[in-house]
């Protein structure tokens, strides 16, 4: 039968969810036809797919061609089911075996001159492939990364021969390691403060316990100073925080080269930020800068200035540590425990109280 089956992922928020790609030649006219609920970049996947075996030399035949992506009632979204549709295809063209394929989960972008580009959420389905007892295939630079989902084989090409190669036996991809590097230090040391022994100890305090602090004081009292001098102080991720906050990073598209978020994140969103962009939202549910400070810090510099909108969405994570984006088609859930700590003048003019300067009586207390 002229059929092959391929898994990828789905991603709604931290879970992402297991999907099968089937593709089927049959006779009649030729068309290329992927149905499941695709979005656009899905949908363009099948002009890639075909350029890009067509630059191999290995055309797709003149068959009616069928790629279904199921459960067919989820969205599905993203340029990493590129990678899957065209395996499949290669499988039903004989050129790869598809019972092999069948124990893998693939993400990956792919071009038209065949090479497989990074894609995000790499390390949750890294997860998800060990969950289901899979292997992974994923793009050459997220090779470190799966590897930190446990110990499942991965096959992290840099273009579509090398992983046609690897089927036939002609070269074989190495399992690429999880790293190990040393965590880079801080280039900001909290010795640079002078004096300020109380604001220093407060911070202390707080790093350790992992408690909120607000800083009030005039300008030039050195709050930015502090709070950019705080990662310096935080205590080490554990093993399991540091999988965690890169499960997020991954999701985002922020996940680092060596594969693992090591330090504790440290966020801080200008005051203009929108709302999307600090709880996470937008068209396809991103993570916003609340869930990568998750297991961190969310700097909050001029506090008065972020909008009120913005500021009532903190209450669920500060309570619950996690953020919910209701969707039309979707709920995402991301983990958003963070540490906040905010800064703020007393009043309009900086001076409210100050024993040295007058306050613009203008500006009173916010
Ligand atoms: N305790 C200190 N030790 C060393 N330098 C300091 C100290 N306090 C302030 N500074 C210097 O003053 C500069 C301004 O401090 P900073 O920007 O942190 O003030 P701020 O309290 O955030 O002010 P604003 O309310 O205007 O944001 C710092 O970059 C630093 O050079
Ligand atoms: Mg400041």
């Amino acid at each position: 039968m002229k059929l092959a089956t391929c898994y990828t992922v789905a991603f709604f928020g931290v879970q992402p969810k297991l999907i099968e790609v089937q593709v089927q030649f049959a006779p009649g006219l030729p068309a290329f036809t992927i149905v499941g609920l695709a979005d656009k970049a899905v949908a363009e996947s099948r002009e890639r797919i075909r350029a890009c075996l067509h630059g191999l030399g290995m055309d797709i035949p003149a068959v009616r061609l069928t790629v279904n992506l199921t459960p067919a009632d989820l969205q599905k979204e993203g340029a990493h089911y590129d990678l899957p549709i065209a395996l499949a295809i290669l499988a039903v063209m004989n050129i790869i075996p598809k019972d092999e394929l069948k124990n893998y989960i693939a993400l990956g972008e792919i071009t038209l001159d065949g090479r497989i580009l990074s894609v995000p959420g790499v390390l949750p389905s890294a997860l998800l492939s060990a969950e289901h007892e899979k292997g992974i295939i994923c793009p050459k630079d997220c090779g470190p990364e799966a590897a930190w989902g446990g110990d499942i084989r991965i096959l992290a090409p840099r273009d579509i021969l090398e992983i046609i190669q690897h089927f036939k036996n002609e070269t074989i991809l190495a399992q690429p390691e999880p790293k190990l590097d040393e965590v880079s230090s801080h280039t900001l040391d909290m010795k640079d403060v002078k004096s300020q022994r109380f604001a220093k100890r407060g911070l202390e305090i707080a790093a350790a316990g992992g408690h909120n602090v607000l800083m009030i004081g005039p300008p030039g009292a050195g709050k930015s100073m502090l709070a950019a001098r705080l990662p310096g102080i935080l205590p080490k991720l554990s093993p399991k925080e540091a999988l965690d906050v890169t499960v997020v990073h991954s999701l985002a598209g922020m996940a680092p080269k060596d594969g693992l978020v090591k330090t504790r994140p440290f966020r801080d969103p200008h005051h203009s930020a929108s709302l999307p962009a600090l709880v996470g939202g937008g068209q396809k549910g991103k993570p916003g800068e609340i869930s990568l400070a998750h297991n961190g810090v969310l700097f909050l510099d001029e506090l008065p200035e972020f909008s009120r909108g913005c500021l009532e969405s903190l209450r669920q994570p500060l309570e619950t540590g996690t953020i919910t984006i209701a969707r039309v088609q979707h709920h995402y859930t991301y983990p958003a425990r963070f540490q906040c700590i905010a800064a703020m003048n007393p009043c309009r003019c900086g001076y409210f109280g100050d024993e040295d300067r007058q306050c613009n009586k203008a500006s009173k207390m916010r």
